[in-house]
């Protein structure tokens, strides 16, 4: 919660003691001196409105497309230090996370602040299990999809289907309702998942097994056949939790966005994460993974990359994978997800795109274009491969970011409904657009 804060004064060009934590503008156009107070290195927004041209104007805006500048919130979740490449979860660096924790266990600490005993461990985990299975109409509704239907567009409508299955998620003001949601939604996201693939591939539905591990329950429900009980390959169950950990949350990002922007309605969780779940889908987010690996197969060989990145180089092509808003620097997921290919591989076999995409990461990390628009492997870099490796089609990847993601969103959303600073989420623009002008009937315009 902010600390209560002095408003902004006026000082009418006087020259005044300033005091350190203060930034003073001069607006040319009239000669006046505003002191703005400064608060984590930040001014309000608001603080700039009492600036005017005249007294009739509206005052002062910024101007910020895409957020590049603008905080949206104060947050006790996620804290990324994009030039070293830093990454920790409520303070816990990622790397001891994916070493040493598994994914219910981070999303416990994203959504509740700490790591939790052995009896809430279990305790969380024993309703998050209880929760996996959906309502046989969402079955029936999934039934309902084209057999080639993207399995994330089929994950969206399924989440947000799930809003009208349970009327006590409206109640989001309710502790003990909004503890409930988060169990279904963490709970039943792999089933959705995993019941669009089985779809895909006209497959009967695998239900969840209860005996298993999340990780392993999920593997479970994809590729089940006549096995009386499922066993997971135990690297493989690792890898796909370790995977999870690292995709759980990543502080203000498109998809969080969507998450509290929608959430900043009032509207329910599921409807709310539907949103999110859409924002992930695109190819500049949770989509690249799927578009790192079309990109690995259309370069088909090492011998191919150079002319690749000649290409992108030239504005022609984007390299998918690579760059990030935050990291200016090696993104701490990618360099964990890298290592773990190899384990991968060594059950799977060795993805014949490995060697592309080590030629890729080579030559770019050399190269002048890439190296000052510090341009480095992303999250979405490597994840691909290795879910190639485990038999899952490209459609699947950005599927597999939201199943973990999903914690994060919920742990955003709560945060921002928590706060009492927070308002429903509503931008100014600048318009631009014509000036006042009469209805011209059909027969008069030219
Ligand atoms: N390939 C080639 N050039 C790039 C790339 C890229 N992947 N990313 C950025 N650039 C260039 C831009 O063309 C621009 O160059 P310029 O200054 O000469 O115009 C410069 O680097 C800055 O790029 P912006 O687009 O301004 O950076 P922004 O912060 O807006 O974009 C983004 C970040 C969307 C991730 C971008 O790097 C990108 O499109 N990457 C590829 C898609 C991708 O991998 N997305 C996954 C991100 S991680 C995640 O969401 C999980």
């Amino acid at each position: 919660m902010a600390m209560p804060r002095p408003a902004a004064q006026p000082t009418t060009g006087e020259t005044k003691t300033m005091s350190r934590d203060s930034l003073t503008i001069t607006d040319n156009r009239t000669g006046k001196t505003y002191e703005l107070p400064i608060t984590n290195g930040t001014i309000r927004a608001m603080d700039l409105r009492q600036i005017k041209a005249d007294p009739g104007d509206f005052g002062m805006m910024s101007y910020d497309p895409a957020f590049t500048n603008t905080a949206l919130c104060h947050s006790k979740i996620t804290f990324i230090d994009g030039d070293k490449g830093v990454l920790q979860y409520r303070g816990y660096p990622i790397e001891e996370l994916a070493e040493r924790s598994s994914y219910l266990e981070t999303a416990y600490l994203l959504l509740n602040g700490e790591l939790p005993s052995k009896a809430q461990l279990e305790e969380w985990t024993y309703h998050v299990t209880q929760h996996t299975f959906i309502h046989e109409s969402i079955k029936k509704f999934l039934d309902g999809f084209h057999y080639d239907a993207h399995p994330m567009g089929m994950m969206i409508s399924a989440i947000g289907a799930l809003s009208t299955f349970y009327a006590d998620a409206k109640d989001i003001f309710n502790e003990a309702s909004r503890r409930k949601q988060t169990w279904r939604l963490i709970g039943k996201m792999p089933t959705l998942a995993a019941f669009a693939y089985r779809h895909s591939l006209g497959m009967p539905y695998a239900y969840p097994d209860n005996d298993l591990s999340y990780p392993a329950n999920f593997l479970n429900m994809l590729f089940k056949t006549t096995e009386a009980k499922y066993r997971a390959n135990p690297v493989l169950e690792r890898a796909l939790d370790i995977l999870f950990i690292l995709h759980a949350d990543h502080e203000q990002n498109c998809s969080a966005n969507a998450m509290r922007c929608v959430g900043s309605s009032q509207v329910d969780p599921y409807s709310a994460t539907a949103a999110a779940t859409a924002a992930l889908y695109g190819p500049l987010h949770g989509g690249a993974n799927e578009e790192v690996l079309r990109m690995l197969l259309d370069i088909g060989s090492v011998s191919n990359v150079p002319a690749y990145i000649k290409r992108v180089k030239g504005g022609e092509k984007r390299l998918m994978g690579f760059g990030h808003r935050i990291y200016k620097n090696y993104d701490p997921r990618a360099r964990i997800i890298k290592r773990m290919a190899d384990e991968v591989f060594e059950v799977m076999g060795r993805n014949p795109l490995l060697n592309i995409a080590l030629e890729v990461e080579r030559i770019a990390l050399e190269d002048d274009y890439f190296v000052t628009r510090k341009l480095y492997p992303n999250v979405d870099f490597y994840t691909g491969l290795i879910y190639q490796s485990m038999g899952f089609p490209v459609t699947m990847f950005p599927v597999l970011f939201a199943i973990p993601r999903t914690s994060g969103w919920i742990a955003q959303w709560q945060e921002m409904l928590l706060d009492a600073e927070q308002k429903i989420a509503r931008p100014r623009q600048i318009y631009m657009g014509a000036a006042k002008r009469s209805y011209v009937p059909i027969e008069q315009r030219s």
